[in-house]
């Protein structure tokens, strides 16, 4: 036979796939759960490593993760002002010795975080124009502000200093009047928290800190605002036994409001990271660029250098749109999810530039939404021959989407990853007229319309079988 049918390659690798994806429930714990189901979950990785990861997380691909708070206030350096001040980094040194007296402490910063700007319902249209499906909010980051009026943050949350109002609360209601699913970033460790100090000068062998600050307030913030995902960070200098990390998931995914709709990630203590919890997050900007058995997340930002809003960022700190949809089509073909990061200002505002690339995300998806939504890794991920088309599958196995990241110059293009049979039919998205196509023995030879090439950041071809 000269030509393979392509679906059924397909519907073969994608039984395999969905095999390796999803985590299979065990024997032991399907034994368990006939005998208690509400004690679903018992506090060991093996146990908690077994609950699927609700499916509304895969299907999204794309979020925005949004870095706030008082760092946005000096909005120099990055999110690790405070730390690399007393950790006595010289140009941050340098900086408050210019502009600031010698008694001005960091806490003096809060009460310049006005978000006299902020509108919630404006960054939830925003949100919802970038064709993102989640977004995370950092409710509290390294600094031990919290963003919501918390009982175990006295005098260093919204409410008490800055803002004067509750930033998770307004942001929550806004996304809640969305589709957009609402997630907050949660920092385990705060760098100079009395408590955590002692429990660290002590070897952890205390913990305090998290049974008075840490434990409570994240009860407080999942029964207050029912978030949709709770990104742990912030876990690195200590165990998860410490952070009683697998105690407070089995609560999570046992008894707590959101049960069953909730994702976390896999930031839980020392050597959790990339091993055990909901979706692996690994590094900062993880993006291994081949496929991963288990479901990830690519956190990165669009200034390269920083989470937190920088006020000297140039215009080439920021990626590209090109970029950002080069991110998020290797992600998402390699069975990653993107997170994409602004730093709003200080005064609530998501900066033109930001919102240009937000906007241009949106647009790409608005034609492309259907190589990225609700789809899954194919069997190769990037082309044999051309290594810049990546493939991915949509989920009823009958299209398969080649995103296209570089213009060939001569406007034909060469796969090898492929064999079509002669029932086949491919398109460009957006543009309405069939594309030509031949299969020989070592490749299929594409011509691409020469006016489709506009600039675009990336195209996509629809391959599929025709139905005749
Ligand atoms: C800091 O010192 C300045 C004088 O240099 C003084 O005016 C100010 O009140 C001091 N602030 C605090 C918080 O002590
Ligand atoms: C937020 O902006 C919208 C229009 O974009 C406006 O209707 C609304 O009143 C604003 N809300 C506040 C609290 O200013
Ligand atoms: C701290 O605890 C770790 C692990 O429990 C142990 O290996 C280490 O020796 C301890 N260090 C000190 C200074 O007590
Ligand atoms: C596929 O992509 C990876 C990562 O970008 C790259 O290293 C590899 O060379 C690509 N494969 C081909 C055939 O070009």
């Amino acid at each position: 036979m000269l030509f393979v049918h392509i679906s059924c390659v397909i519907l073969i690798l994608c039984v395999s796939l969905s095999e390796t994806y999803i985590n299979v429930i065990t024997k032991r714990d399907e034994d368990f759960v006939s005998f208690s189901t509400k004690a679903k979950y018992v506090p060991t990785w093996s146990s908690l490593d077994s609950r699927l990861l609700p499916s509304w997380y895969d299907e999204a691909k794309f979020g925005i993760f949004i870095h706030w708070g008082v760092f946005s206030v000096p909005s120099f350096s990055s999110e690790w002002f405070w730390s690399y001040w007393k950790g006595g980094l010289k140009i941050v040194n340098d900086f408050m010795k210019q502009r600031y007296p010698p008694n001005f402490t960091y806490q003096d910063f809060a009460r310049d975080f006005t978000a006299e700007f902020f509108n919630a319902s404006d960054w939830a249209e925003l949100f919802q124009a970038s064709g993102a499906k989640y977004i995370v909010l950092t409710s509290k980051h390294h600094e031990g502000y919290t963003m919501w009026p918390s009982k175990y943050s006295y005098s260093w949350n919204s409410m008490d200093v800055g803002p004067q109002k509750d930033l998770v609360g307004e942001l929550a209601e806004a996304i809640h009047k969305t589709n957009i699913k609402f997630g907050l970033y949660h920092s385990l460790f705060e760098w100079y928290n009395p408590l955590y100090i002692a429990d660290k000068s002590n070897n952890f062998t205390t913990d305090k800190f998290v049974t008075q600050k840490v434990i409570p307030e994240l009860h407080e913030l999942i029964e207050t605002y029912k978030p949709d995902i709770i990104w742990s960070d912030g876990e690195a200098e200590a165990t998860d036994s410490y952070w009683k990390s697998k105690e407070f998931l089995a609560w999570l995914y046992n008894e707590s409001p959101v049960r069953d709709t909730v994702v976390v990630n896999d930031r839980w203590g020392i050597n959790i990271a990339c091993h055990h919890g909901g979706f692996y997050t690994c590094t900062d900007r993880f993006n291994p660029g081949v496929l991963l058995p288990h479901k990830w997340e690519n956190c990165m930002t669009i200034d390269k250098k920083s989470w937190g809003y920088r006020r000297n960022a140039v215009l080439s700190d920021y990626y590209t749109l090109a970029g950002l949809v080069k991110e998020l089509i290797i992600t998402v073909s390699c069975g990653g999810n993107l997170l994409m990061n602004v730093g709003p200002t200080k005064d609530g505002i998501i900066t033109p530039i930001y919102e240009e690339r937000l906007r241009g995300m949106g647009a790409w998806l608005t034609v492309n939404g259907e190589a990225i939504y609700n789809t899954k890794p194919w069997t190769v991920q990037n082309d044999t021959l051309t290594g810049s088309v990546w493939y991915t599958l949509s989920k009823n196995q009958k299209q398969l989407y080649a995103s296209i990241l570089e213009w060939p110059d001569d406007n034909i293009l060469l796969l090898g990853s492929l064999k079509l049979s002669k029932s086949f039919q491919i398109c460009l998205l957006g543009y309405s007229s069939i594309i030509p196509w031949k299969q020989s023995d070592n490749n299929l030879e594409i011509s691409l319309p020469a006016n489709a090439h506009r600039g675009e950041p990336a195209w996509v071809l629809r391959i599929k079988k025709n139905i005749d």
